[in-house]
C-alpha cells in the first residue's frame, strides 16, 4: 500500500483542521503536551517531523533542532504557520506541503541522513505504516533515532474488539485514523529497537518510545 495519497483539501478537512486544537485541548492538557515534551527536548540537528498537523510540536523543540516539517493537508498546514509565526518557538523549522512517500521529502533530505525522525499520532493515520518505516530506514542517518507517541491496539478484551468494530466508521470521521493498529509491534517487526519505551492508558494505550534501527 502506498504511503501516500495526493491530498486535496475538503470542507470537511478544512473543519477537522479548524477544530484540531479545540478538541485535543483537553489530552494536551492533562497528559499529551507533557509527553510530547519528554521526547522533543532530546531532538537537536537535522530532525525530520512527518505529519506536522497543526504544529503542536513546534514550541517544545530547542533551538538546536532544525526541523523539516511535512504535512500533506493544505488545511492542517494553515494553522501551522499560523504556529510558527507566534513567539516561542525556538527551533528553525521549515514546512513542506508533503507526505512522507512524497519526492520532495527525499530531494530535499540531507544526504547523511536525519538525526531525528519525529512522529506524533501519525502511524495510526498514514496509508501504509509498514512502508512508512522502510522510508524513516532509509532517511535516518545510522544512529539516528525515531521519536514516537502513537495510540495503539488495545490488547485487553473487550476493548479490543471495540476498536475494531469502531475503526471503519472512525477512520471516515478522522481521515484515517486507525484506533486498532499495533504499532509498536510493527516497529519491532520492522527492525527499530526501543532504546526507551513507556506505555500508558487514557481511554485508550498509547505507545511513547525512542527508537533505533537494528543493525
Ligand atoms: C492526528 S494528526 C497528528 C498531527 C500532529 N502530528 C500532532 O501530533 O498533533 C495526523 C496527521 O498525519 C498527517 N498524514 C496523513 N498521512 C500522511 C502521510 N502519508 N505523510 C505525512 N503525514 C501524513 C495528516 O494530514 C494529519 O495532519
Amino acid at each position: 500500500m502506498s504511503t501516500s495519497r495526493p491530498h486535496t483539501d475538503t470542507l470537511y478537512s478544512r473543519l477537522l483542521a479548524r477544530f484540531y486544537d479545540p478538541i485535543m485541548s483537553g489530552a494536551e492538557k492533562s497528559f499529551l503536551e507533557e509527553k510530547r515534551r519528554q521526547l522533543l527536548g532530546r531532538a537537536r540537528g537535522k530532525v525530520l517531523e512527518v505529519g506536522a498537523g497543526t504544529g503542536a510540536n513546534f514550541h517544545l523543540y530547542n533551538a538546536r533542532a532544525e526541523v523539516l516539517a511535512i504535512e500533506p493537508s493544505g488545511a492542517m498546514l494553515k494553522y501551522a504557520r499560523k504556529r510558527l509565526e507566534k513567539e516561542g518557538v525556538t527551533a528553525r523549522i521549515q514546512l513542506l506541503k508533503a507526505g512522507i512517500g512524497d519526492d520532495e521529502v527525499r530531494a530535499v533530505a540531507p544526504e547523511a541522513g536525519f538525526d531525528y525522525i519525529v512522529c506524533t499520532l501519525v502511524l495510526c493515520t498514514v496509508p501504509g505504516p509498514g512502508e512508512a518505516l522502510d522510508l524513516f530506514r532509509q532517511l535516518l542517518k545510522p544512529g539516528g533515532q525515531l521519536l514516537i507517541v502513537e495510540h495503539i491496539q488495545d490488547n485487553r478484551q473487550p476493548q479490543r474488539w471495540l476498536q475494531r468494530a469502531v475503526t471503519p466508521a472512525w477512520k471516515h470521521l478522522s481521515e484515517g485514523c486507525h484506533l486498532d493498529r499495533p504499532t509498536d509491534e510493527l516497529l519491532k517487526a520492522q527492525g527499530f529497537r526501543a532504546v526507551e519505551e513507556a506505555y500508558f492508558y487514557r481511554w485508550v494505550p498509547f505507545y511513547w518510545a525512542v527508537l533505533e534501527m537494528e543493525d
